[in-house]
């Protein structure tokens, strides 16, 4: 029988709207990686239903568990299936413990620290924010570091200072509303659907981005951020004026979010001397914030590691990538660790 090996790490994502579940070999190589999107589910209440979420979380977990074990080359157990890739069985089980839906969050919690028990491997948990963070490095471990992270989701915007795995500054935040609750809230406004990021990028394809004259707001004012004043201008502007083209408005409201992000990418990068620019988290999807960030980024002599797709939304395998700095770190979290629905950024030295 064979041993369990500590760089094979299970890690388990359920903070929010995806079920996930992935398997990564020291810390960099993905072996599986599977998401369940509960968007179908959500779709028609315009928004995430928090009951709805933990109900299908419950529903998910064992068959995206079973799928990405059985992907990677392992049974049930953890254990190498015989013939497959793996030699030894799955040492560390990561579940992400915070911030997100407290009732999707124990699932995930529960569900990793059972298997953990029952396999006699490690249980970690993991800050989703942090693993957001290791979604450029898993795809270009070569990275020259210090970089600049703008990670942009649904429910954080956060500017960080990456000196090596493990150690991080935060440099700057949104002071009211998420990037990407700027773009959920327009889009819910204009009718354009769930969710909403993706729905505006397809309305603004067929818009003029200059065609409106909207604000960016602390555009020249330090690194923290702002996009409450964007979308209630959206609102304003869209009440007054309902003859505006939809496109126009929404390609509008893009642009003028993206020119925020990307000169505040590019500040941030000068006043730190980083060596590259990463993105990060849902928001980083946006082929218009991808565009913008690779053109900036350019004319400044900087790279830019932009995670595909897939990797900037919510997936496991970036929290199977950050729970294996974190045990190297800190060791395994205690077995009475809950979920922690407002965890905040952990800032390492
Ligand atoms: O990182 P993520 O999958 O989940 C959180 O941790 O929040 O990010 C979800 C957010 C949502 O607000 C969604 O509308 C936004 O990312 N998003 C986008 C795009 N794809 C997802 N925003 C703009 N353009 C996109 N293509
Ligand atoms: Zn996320």
């Amino acid at each position: 029988m064979s041993g369990r090996d500590r760089d094979l790490v299970l890690a388990l994502e359920t903070s929010c709207d995806e079920t996930a579940a992935a398997v990564v070999a020291g810390g960099r190589t993905i072996l599986s990686s599977v998401v369940s999107s509960q968007v179908a589910l959500h779709e028609r209440f315009g928004g995430v239903v928090p009951e709805i979420a933990g109900r299908a979380h419950v529903e998910q977990v064992v068959p995206v568990v079973a799928r990405a074990l059985a992907e990677a080359g392992f049974d049930p157990t953890g254990r190498p299936r015989p013939g497959a890739g793996p030699t030894g069985g799955i040492g560390v089980v990561a579940a992400t413990s915070g911030p997100g839906l407290v009732g999707a969050l124990l699932v995930g919690v529960s569900f990793a620290k059972a298997l953990a028990r029952a396999w006699g491997a490690t249980f970690v948990g993991v800050n989703h924010l942090e693993g957001h963070l290791y979604a450029s490095l898993l795809e270009e471990p070569g990275m020259a570091m210090p970089v600049v992270v703008l990670l942009v989701s649904g429910g954080h915007t956060l500017l960080v200072a990456m000196y090596g795995p493990g150690s991080y500054r935060v440099l700057g935040r949104t002071v009211d509303d998420a990037a990407g609750e700027a773009f959920d809230k327009v889009a819910r406004f204009l009718d354009l659907g769930y969710p909403g990021g993706p729905a505006v990028e397809r309305a603004a394809r067929s818009g003029d981005p200059h065609s409106l004259a909207l604000p960016r707001p602390m555009l020249d004012d330090g690194l923290d951020m702002s996009f409450s004043g964007l979308k209630t201008a959206v609102v304003q502007l869209v009440t007054r004026r309902p003859d505006l083209s939809t496109p126009d408005v929404a390609a509008s409201f893009q642009e003028a979010a993206v020119d925020v992000l990307v000169h505040k990418v590019l500040a941030a990068a000068h006043a730190t001397g980083a060596r590259g620019i990463c993105l990060a988290g849902g928001v980083a999807a946006n082929t218009r914030l991808r565009e913008r960030t690779r053109e900036a980024a350019g004319a400044a002599g900087l790279p830019v590691y932009l995670p595909s797709r897939s990797m900037c939304t919510d997936n496991a395998a970036m929290i199977a990538a950050a729970g294996h700095v974190r045990l190297a770190a800190d060791g395994p979290s205690p077995m009475d660790v809950g979920a922690e629905p407002s965890a905040r950024f952990p800032e390492r030295s």
